[in-house]
């Protein structure tokens, strides 16, 4: 892999900063100055240092988001904010992106990578991951209403919804944890039974818990407790 691209995927330097970084004698390779950024490297064994400062090599990234309200889950878009809008240049460069899709007024837990094979395997209907959110709904929940939604609904696609788990902390408000991620599932699961989502906030993703310290809009890496969670399904 080239240096600079090398620095660039680990988040260290844009690929000019590099550049100016290799002239300026600030780039080590297993402790000898090299000036040209193209200079191959393997990003697994060689030692690169960054004007003092050993650059590890991550092959990928997972962030824990708590995506607020009102920017879309998605790379770009030409009029929408977007989740990627919400990080800092040295994120931006990685090639992330939100592993699933939680709708624009849905907050809560987003898992953003750049782990192409593994969100395909987490998103896949074939995996069962959970998903749970807390909700609020329009009309009150009643027990008849609570077991259709466990036990499945109609919404309008070949099968009815999978088992759900459902728990109420007040009339109009609980959490539901499934595990398929159809669109709109929760809002279409709720209309199945003559109820409206009020608010929708993931807290749970494939059981890793929404960080609870996180602000809306913030986001963290995972641990490594959590990357092995999500890596090891
Ligand atoms: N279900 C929904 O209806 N919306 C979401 O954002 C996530 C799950």
């Amino acid at each position: 892999m080239r240096l600079d691209k090398f620095l660039s995927e680990t988040g260290t330097a844009s690929r000019s900063e590099s550049r100016k970084a290799a002239r300026a004698g600030g780039i080590s390779v297993n402790g000898d100055p090299v000036s040209d950024p193209s200079f191959p490297i393997d990003p697994e064994h060689d030692e690169v240092s960054y004007f003092g400062r050993r650059v590890h090599y991550q092959k990928y990234v997972y962030l824990m988001m708590n995506k607020p309200e009102g920017v879309i889950s998605a790379t770009d878009d030409i009029s929408e904010r977007t989740v990627l809008d919400l990080l800092p240049d040295k994120y931006r460069r990685l090639g992330l992106f939100p592993c699933g899709r939680l709708d624009k007024n849905t907050t809560g837990l987003l898992i953003l990578t750049n782990n192409g094979a593994l969100a395909h395997k987490l998103l896949s209907p074939k995996h069962h991951v959970k998903k749970a959110y807390r909700f609020t709904c329009e009309r009150p929940l009643s027990q008849a209403d609570c077991v259709q939604l466990e036990h499945g609904v109609d919404i309008g696609e070949a099968r009815p919804t999978a088992p759900a788990r459902l728990s109420l902390s007040g009339d109009c408000a609980g959490e539901i944890t499934v595990t398929e991620g159809k669109f709109h599932q929760i809002k279409r699961m709720f209309e199945a039974v003559g109820n409206r989502i009020i608010t929708l906030e993931r807290t749970a993703f494939a059981g890793i818990p929404l960080d609870p310290t996180l602000a809306y809009g913030s986001f963290r890496t995972l641990t490594q407790e959590e990357a092995e969670i999500l890596e090891g399904r």
